[in-house]
């Protein structure tokens, strides 16, 4: 009998199981594919983001190497190399998973775990069906691409991002489906490498949760790299035409509009993955969107078993995954722990890089808050036009009374890492007027947020 069984290797569950066995529980995770690390590992962040780093130096050999003095005579992209460094990054990756598990003396069982009762759990593989018993279970299963019916993957030419990561060729013409995280992402790549790339998006803007102002900088910025969009146009049927997709959509008009590619992604968000696990045997229920109904414990309606990460409501984040795995270890441990769901950083990994924290202008103003905002273009940055990347923007938003940030998104090179300083400024409620009298080093990215830091204090920028 193990004190926890974790179902699902990715960052919710091994983090989880890590955690676990530091507080000295007698841990086993289920997996059922043959590596560990997830859909984050294998087909999701890593990956992509190998692709992106790759896909942005080819760019930059290509678009700013003469502008820097850097003459090479010829710039070739060889994909499979890209494709096989991504796939070794992976494999590095996902070993290191299964050597923390080992360090941890967590055991590992490949195969898929379903329920028997709320202590049992079957694990079937292809050696057979074995029987696991513990005293807490935690859900750890993660999510899957969601689609319509209009646009059924097919895994050939209509493609999810999971295919989108292992290519056989650069396409000539690529369709996004989705102007969200993943079309921008996995477009971008495409772009850089010389794809036509034409994202059809049913809304008005892209990123339509994250802050008004970055949507539309980012969709200038992609304009500018070559992608193309659809605004409000509705898809209405993706076929496979054998060596092409058709794709016809609706514009906001009714119009037909039709559309023809080599593959066409689809990546119109991520639904819960809950299949097979057997969740009926122990009377958990899902919400109307499939997702695992936790309480603000993490706890399912059986108290011995908890649910965490994609699996669960909130962002469909690694890193939340990650949190809500030490959430719910230390809960079973009897500790207290907190997570604040307000401080859960977004990053998009597109160049220049889109990163977030806290509420937006549109969330505060609809909520009557009174707010400051200081806004600071980067190309205003001696540090932006040393390196040549001046796109972008960071604004912060105060409360007008009492100067508390509650809200930072930013545009620019490195945004990644610099929503950090935010982020911790929040969770220790900083002012602007605190971020503003921090000395920032020159010249680096993060001056533009000291910048608008005096910006929401009011209007006391130095350089712009
Ligand atoms: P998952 O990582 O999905 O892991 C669930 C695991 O459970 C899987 O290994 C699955 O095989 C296993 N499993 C499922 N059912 C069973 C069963 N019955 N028995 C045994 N095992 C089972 N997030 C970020 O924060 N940053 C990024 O840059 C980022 N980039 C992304 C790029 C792409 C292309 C995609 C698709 C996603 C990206 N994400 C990113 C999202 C991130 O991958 C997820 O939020 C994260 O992986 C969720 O972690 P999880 O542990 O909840 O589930
Ligand atoms: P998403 O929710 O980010 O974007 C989906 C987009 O598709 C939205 O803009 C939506 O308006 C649009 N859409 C929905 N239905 C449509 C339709 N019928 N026709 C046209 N457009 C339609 O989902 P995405 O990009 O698939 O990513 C899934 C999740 O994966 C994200 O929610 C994110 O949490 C996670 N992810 C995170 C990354 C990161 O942190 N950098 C990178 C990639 C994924």
């Amino acid at each position: 009998m193990y004190d926890v069984i974790v179902i699902g290797s990715g960052p919710g569950g091994y983090v989880s199981a890590i955690r676990c066995a530091q507080l000295g529980l007698k841990t086993a995770i289920i997996e059922k594919y043959a590596t560990l690390g997830g859909t984050c590992l294998n087909v999701g962040c890593i990956p992509s983001k190998a692709l992106l780093d790759s896909s942005e130096h080819f760019y930059n050999a290509t678009h700013h190497f003469v502008e820097h003095g850097i003459e090479v005579k010829e710039v070739k992209a060889n994909f499979s190399q890209m494709i096989q460094r991504k796939n070794d990054v992976v494999a590095q990756t996902c070993q290191g998973v299964k050597y923390l598990m080992e360090k941890n003396k967590i055991e590992v069982h490949h195969g898929t775990g379903s329920f028997i009762n709320a202590t049992t759990v079957s694990v079937t593989s292809d050696t057979g069906t074995k029987e696991l018993q513990a005293k807490n279970i935690i859900i750890a299963t993660g999510s899957k691409p969601n689609y319509f019916p209009s646009m059924v993957p097919d895994k050939q030419r209509i493609i999810t991002s999971t295919e989108a990561l292992s290519l056989h060729e650069i396409p000539k013409k690529l369709i996004v489906i989705g102007g969200g995280v993943i079309g921008l992402e996995l477009g971008s790549v495409y772009a850089r490498l010389g794809s036509e790339v034409e994202v059809i998006e049913n809304s008005s803007t892209l990123l339509g949760t994250m802050d008004g102002s970055v949507g539309k900088e980012l969709t200038k910025i992609l304009k500018k790299e070559g992608l193309k969009f659809y605004f409000e146009h509705q898809v209405q049927q993706v076929t496979n035409l054998g060596e092409k997709t058709a794709i016809v959509a609706l514009d906001k008009k009714g119009n037909e509009v039709n559309f023809e590619s080599d593959y066409c992604l689809v990546a119109v968000g991520r639904k819960a993955y809950t299949e097979g696990l057997g969740l009926e045997k122990v009377g958990i229920t899902t919400t109307p969107r499939g997702q695992v109904e936790v309480n603000e414990h993490l706890q399912t309606q059986v108290p011995n078993i908890y649910a965490i990460g994609d699996v669960v409501q909130g962002a469909m984040l690694a890193h939340k995954a990650e949190e809500e795995g030490v959430y719910v270890a230390e809960q079973i441990a009897g500790q207290k722990p907190h997570i604040n769901y307000n401080l859960i950083p977004g990053v998009i990994y597109t160049w220049p890089e889109v990163a977030s924290v806290g509420k937006t202008e549109e969330e505060l103003r609809a909520q009557g808050v009174e707010i400051n905002i200081g806004n600071f273009p980067i190309k205003a940055l001696g540090r932006a036009r040393a390196s040549m990347d001046t796109s972008g923007f960071i604004k912060i938003i105060a409360d007008k009374n009492t100067d508390e940030v509650l809200g930072v998104h930013m545009i620019s090179a490195r945004a990644a890492d610099l929503i950090m300083e935010a982020a911790i400024a929040m969770e220790y409620r900083a002012s602007s007027e605190d971020i503003a009298r921090i000395c920032h080093p020159h010249p680096t990215y993060s001056e533009a947020v000291k910048e608008a830091a005096l910006g929401a204090t009011g209007n006391r920028y130095l350089h712009s």
